[in-house]
């Protein structure tokens, strides 16, 4: 079974051909970041437009590579919720125009739970698991149970992890993606310089929750108070603000883990290509980590077509009438568990 997959919900335009849910024929990625970067940030309106004008030749670049034709593919699987309105629209009008003219199914996929299938593509992953989804715009920690049923346990209370990255490296003017800057930065910093807070633990159902304004307010306006280190450098800022950044993350993951017992952790989205994240996991010899290689953590179209052949195994398709949605209200928090604290 192959499966056409279309990601346009950012700044990346992306096709991919996947068979049977697993094997990568191609992966094409037409990322608009140097049409941002001057701007620190996504413009929604550029991303669309260059959306529109992308997508007929990445599909075409995608087909091309795998080795197929339109004859070929069984099915159309497409990004449509969450994302930018506009850009999810893009996609999502073009998979729904080569589904119907080439006779086949297509099939919505949630931008988030493909995050979470990234890692299957290149491992054999046995369910459930606790699952970490960190990109620019959310912050996750739940059970997955399988391909479609995931349970939040916790999310961020204000900011996604990324999108204090981007927030912070925006401000210093250390460059764009902010995440990827401050990475890469932060290996010449030393990481003790600020001693900047992390938010306390909460109680109950929301113990697993992170909050990231406090720390991204620190880094930016507050710096000062929590300098401990005499003249600073840029670097000594990046690595201080990514240690604790990573560690507000890691604290709750550990939390969920001993206190589900469950002892495999996949990692998907953006932030999972961070160096400190993948070095500080792969000390937690108790638990099996597993993060997707780098060019599965960013948005791909990879993910999407995997995630779309699941769902066709299954039988499912889309009506012609679904919508594009800037957010999901799928993930409900849906896990009392019973041990608190
Ligand atoms: O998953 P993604 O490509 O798009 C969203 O769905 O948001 O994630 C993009 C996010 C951005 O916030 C970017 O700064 C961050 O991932 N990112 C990183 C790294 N590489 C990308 N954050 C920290 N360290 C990195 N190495
Ligand atoms: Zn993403």
């Amino acid at each position: 079974m192959i499966v056409l997959g279309i990601e346009t919900s950012c700044d990346d335009s992306s096709a991919a051909v996947v068979k049977d849910g697993r094997e990568i024929l191609s992966n094409v990625v037409a990322t608009q970041i140097d049409y941002h970067r001057m701007y620190n940030g996504v413009v929604p309106e550029i991303a669309s437009r260059l959306h529109t004008e992308w997508i007929l030749p990445v599909v075409n670049e995608a087909l091309e590579t795998a080795g197929v034709g339109v004859g070929d593919i069984d099915a159309v699987a497409v990004t449509s919720r969450p994302g930018l309105v506009g850009s999810l629209l893009v996609g999502l009008s073009f998979a729904k125009a080569f589904a119907y003219g080439a006779g086949i199914p297509f099939l919505g996929v949630n931008h988030i739970k493909a995050h979470l299938y990234a890692a299957h593509l290149e491992n054999d992953i046995e369910y459930p698991y606790i699952g970490l989804l960190v990109s620019g715009g959310h912050t996750i920690i739940c059970r997955v149970n399988n391909f479609d049923d995931i349970e939040i346990m916790g999310t961020t209370i204000d900011d996604a992890v990324g999108e204090a990255f981007d927030k912070v490296s925006k401000f210093y003017d250390f460059g764009y993606p902010g995440g990827v800057a401050i990475d890469e930065l932060a290996k010449g910093g030393d990481d003790s310089a600020y001693k900047f807070p992390g938010p306390n633990l909460h109680k109950g159902d929301h113990r697993y929750d992170v909050s990231y304004s406090g720390l991204k307010n620190a880094a930016i306006n507050q710096t000062h108070q929590f300098q401990v280190k005499e003249n600073p450098t840029p670097a000594d800022l990046a690595a201080s603000f990514q240690r604790v950044a990573v560690g507000i993350l890691l604290k709750r993951l550990r939390k969920a883990v001993d206190d589900t017992g469950l002892k495999r952790i996949v990692v998907g989205g953006g932030v999972a290509a961070n160096s400190r994240i993948r070095a500080e996991l792969a000390t937690w010899k108790d638990t099996q980590i597993i993060f997707p290689s780098l060019k599965l953590c960013t948005d791909n179209g990879a993910m999407i077509a995997g995630l779309g052949g699941k769902y066709l195994e299954r039988g499912d398709y889309s009506e012609y009438d679904l919508n594009a949605k800037p957010r999901v209200s799928s993930f409900r928090r849906k896990y009392p568990i019973s041990k608190q604290g």
